[in-house]
């Protein structure tokens, strides 16, 4: 499934995957319909009761944590007429249809509609809100719509037990803060530059010093699934973010869009990503400690990377989007390096296969 070392230049992809309408909506159906989403920490929703909405294109998600406190998500949507039943975060015993007060338990049962008793044969016990597939995967809560799909574990084989490699301790992290941005480039265009490191001595001085050490640093496709790794020693340099001490830099991208990374020494946080139009999209950053507080040196690293690496590949995406719409805009030949390293492509190579492979079969 993963890029070989290719006899000769791969070409980068066609600008109508980064920017035609229809491309951008087999790649809804055939690629985010069917493929795991990070929808939120667990910790967001610890007790019964409590929900957090989302939505993925133009569907509307609900995650909810049930009457017996097991996660469960659902479609966000009243099975009377169709209007949206959750709005926002909250905690609710039971959820009530602000349009003509429908009601459902927390497991997605009707249980009250008004005046349904003088419908002859109204049978509230048929009527149900679908729920969603959902995995609580180290703390953080997936979602996938596709029915069938395979298990986290195996479509990002080996990942789990990464993770739990460099951070033991992951699971008992709490949410502690995010931020999210519209990035004004197609969603692809966002993750491609999330996960090559080509542009980080030149756009990402800040990033290279303070979190990695350049030399070390790889982004390889990682196992059987559709996954690519980031790794790196910690920085050597004297102008590290913080003080680092143990483990060094993993990052885990699991296909299509959402990544779990580990700074040096367990700082725990993520990026996920929503497509919002063929360009546009919001990217989430999430950051996670042991107590849920953001202390001096968390909030240190959460506002220098705001204001360094995140702000920075802002302008580079925004900037490459407009290019992919240009009519002098010829594909050229990625930078795939067989020694791997920070300046090869070979992710961006994985990336373009694993599109064609899902979306050029239809
Ligand atoms: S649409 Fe929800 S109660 Fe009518
Ligand atoms: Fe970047």
């Amino acid at each position: 499934m993963n890029p070989i070392s290719p006899p000769e230049p791969v070409q980068g992809l066609p600008a109508r995957y980064f920017t035609d309408e229809h491309v951008h909506d087999r790649i809804k159906r055939s690629v985010f319909f069917r493929t795991w989403q990070f929808a939120c920490h667990e910790s967001r929703i610890p007790k019964k009761g409590d929900y957090f909405t989302l939505s993925l294109f133009d569907q509307d998600v609900y995650i909810v944590r049930d009457a017996e406190a097991d996660l469960r998500a659902f479609y966000n949507v009243c099975q009377h007429r169709g209007h949206r039943l959750l709005e926002g975060q909250g905690n609710k015993k039971r959820i009530s249809c602000p349009y003509h007060s429908w009601t459902y338990d927390l497991s997605g049962r009707l249980i009250g509609a008004p005046n349904s008793r003088s419908v002859p044969g109204f049978d509230a016990s048929d009527i149900c809100v679908p729920s969603i597939r959902l995995e609580n995967f180290l703390g953080f809560i997936f979602i996938n719509l596709d029915e069938r799909c395979a298990s986290m574990d195996e479509c990002y084989p080996g990942v789990r037990e990464e993770i739990l490699g460099l951070c033991p301790d992951i699971e008992s992290r709490r949410f502690a803060h995010e931020h999210n941005a519209n990035e004004g480039c197609n969603w692809l265009t966002a993750v491609e530059n999330y996960n090559e490191c080509y542009h980080c001595k030149v756009a990402h001085a800040e990033f290279a010093k303070g979190i990695i050490d350049p030399d070390s640093y790889n982004i390889v496709p990682f196992g059987e699934g559709r996954v690519l790794r980031h790794s790196s020693l910690a920085t050597r340099s004297s102008e590290a973010w913080y003080d680092m001490q143990g483990s060094n830099y993993g990052s885990f991208y699991l296909w299509p869009a959402s990544s779990i990374q580990l700074y040096p020494g367990g700082v725990v946080n993520t990026y996920h990503w929503r497509p919002l139009s063929v360009d546009d999209v919001r990217v989430f950053r999430g950051w996670y400690s042991e107590d849920g507080k953001v202390d001096e040196t968390l909030q240190r690293v959460i506002d220098l990377d705001r204001e360094t690496t995140f702000s920075e590949d802002l302008e580079l995406v925004r900037n490459v989007q407009r290019g992919l719409r240009s009519m002098g805009y010829r594909p050229g030949p990625l930078v795939v390096d067989p020694n791997g390293g920070i300046d090869s492509e070979l992710s961006i190579a994985a990336l373009h296969q694993w599109l064609r492979e899902s979306i050029d079969r239809e």
